[in-house]
């Protein structure tokens, strides 16, 4: 079972292994002194997981109240996170209590985020069981909720007590909602790991799955020990999204996240490389994997549409935006450059 210590304000532990589901309750234990527990989930995991999870921790001395809310992005927001903060009111969790998020980004997201406000903050587990949640968002402390002008605009840095992340969890997931997970991991490669990416090139990733999900964490652990608090380097993890939220925000959020980010990953790639930024290649490399895993590769959005969209991203301050090149597969840079220049590796990137 793979261990990975990160070493934030406050440390913990990620633990990776099949079948650590029916373990969570003991594994939280080593950290966490039995306490009442408050278990989010969605309404999709809940028939699928909830019980095992409330065994476990049942088991091991925790007193389990449940909370369901309804599946989906759409839940994550200031009325659903109301309701689970007066639930942890009325239930009279105290600040010695916890909160264990059972279920994808949405989820521990969410729950992260009323773990930190609730009372001032309490203690939570993360417990993924989408891939992305593995790889990507139980991994470096950001929570949130969206509001109407945007996503993740309200929320805050908490990090988890423990993250537990049984594999086994994503047999059920649709494949659309495991190929989203497979562009962050995919992207995780191409950024910093060229040996992750070329695993992932000939990988069964279903037997693979493990150390997979182990080396994205361990990853995305350097970048967040560097920049906690996301003021520099961890910009690198959005390579793609740029554009990607540009072409979700264009589709009405219809297009998945990771679909969107894919096509935006390969266009930045074909701009940097035709501008002479990248090695020769590396797109078609991209491209080749992205389609092994289900995953996107082009649009048929104008370019003039692409370049707008790709204005309103969030990152951007003033009339720079740091944009995320891959030089070499594994080695990627931050790139400031105007909206002038942008356009221009857009229109690179989108011309076939
Ligand atoms: N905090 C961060 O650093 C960070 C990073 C990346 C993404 N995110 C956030 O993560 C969210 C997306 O995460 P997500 O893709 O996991 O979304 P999600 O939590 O909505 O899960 C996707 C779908 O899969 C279902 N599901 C979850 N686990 C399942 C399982 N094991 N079997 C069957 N169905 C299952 C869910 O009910 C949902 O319908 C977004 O809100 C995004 O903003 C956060
Ligand atoms: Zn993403």
């Amino acid at each position: 079972m793979p261990t990975i210590h990160v070493h934030t304000k406050p440390e913990y532990d990620i633990h990776i292994g099949r079948g650590l589901l029916d373990r969570c309750g003991e594994l939280t234990r080593a950290v966490k002194a039995p306490c009442r527990a408050l278990v989010l989930c969605d309404t999709n995991v809940e028939p699928l997981y909830a019980d095992r999870v409330e065994r476990s921790f049942a088991a091991t001395g925790y007193e389990v109240t449940r909370h369901v809310f309804p599946a989906g992005e759409q839940s994550k927001n200031l009325a659903v996170l109301g309701e689970l903060l007066n639930r942890l009111g009325e239930e009279g969790f105290t600040r010695t209590d916890l909160l264990a998020a059972l279920g994808g980004g949405v989820c521990g997201d969410m729950g992260g985020f009323a773990a930190a406000v609730f009372q001032r903050g309490i203690d939570f587990v993360q417990i993924p069981t989408t891939l992305l949640a593995a790889v990507d968002s139980s991994v470096g402390g950001k929570t949130a909720v969206d509001l109407p002008c945007g996503k993740n605009m309200a929320g805050c840095f908490w990090q988890p007590k423990a993250v537990i992340c049984d594999p086994d969890l994503f047999d059920t997931l649709s494949p659309e909602v495991f190929a989203c997970g497979m562009a962050e991991t995919i992207k995780t490669g191409a950024i910093l790991d060229k040996a992750l990416f070329e695993q992932l090139e000939r990988c069964d990733i279903r037997s693979e799955i493990e150390a997979v999900v182990a080396r994205c964490c361990e990853l995305k652990r350097s970048v967040v020990e560097e920049d906690e608090r996301d003021l520099g380097l961890r910009q690198l993890l959005n390579f793609g999204h740029t554009i990607g939220h540009g072409i979700e925000r264009t589709s009405h959020f219809t297009l998945p996240h990771g679909y969107a980010v894919a096509i935006g990953m390969v266009l930045m790639a074909r701009a940097a490389e035709r501008l002479g930024a990248s090695e020769e290649g590396i797109t078609e490399r991209l491209i080749s994997i992205l389609q092994r895993y289900g995953l996107p590769t082009s649009t048929d959005l104008p370019v003039k549409t692409l370049c707008e969209a790709s204005h309103m991203d969030k990152k951007r301050s003033g009339k720079d935006i740091t944009i995320v090149v891959p030089e070499r597969l594994g080695a990627a840079v931050r790139r400031r450059m105007t909206m002038e220049e942008l356009d221009r590796w857009i229109i690179k990137g989108a011309s076939v």
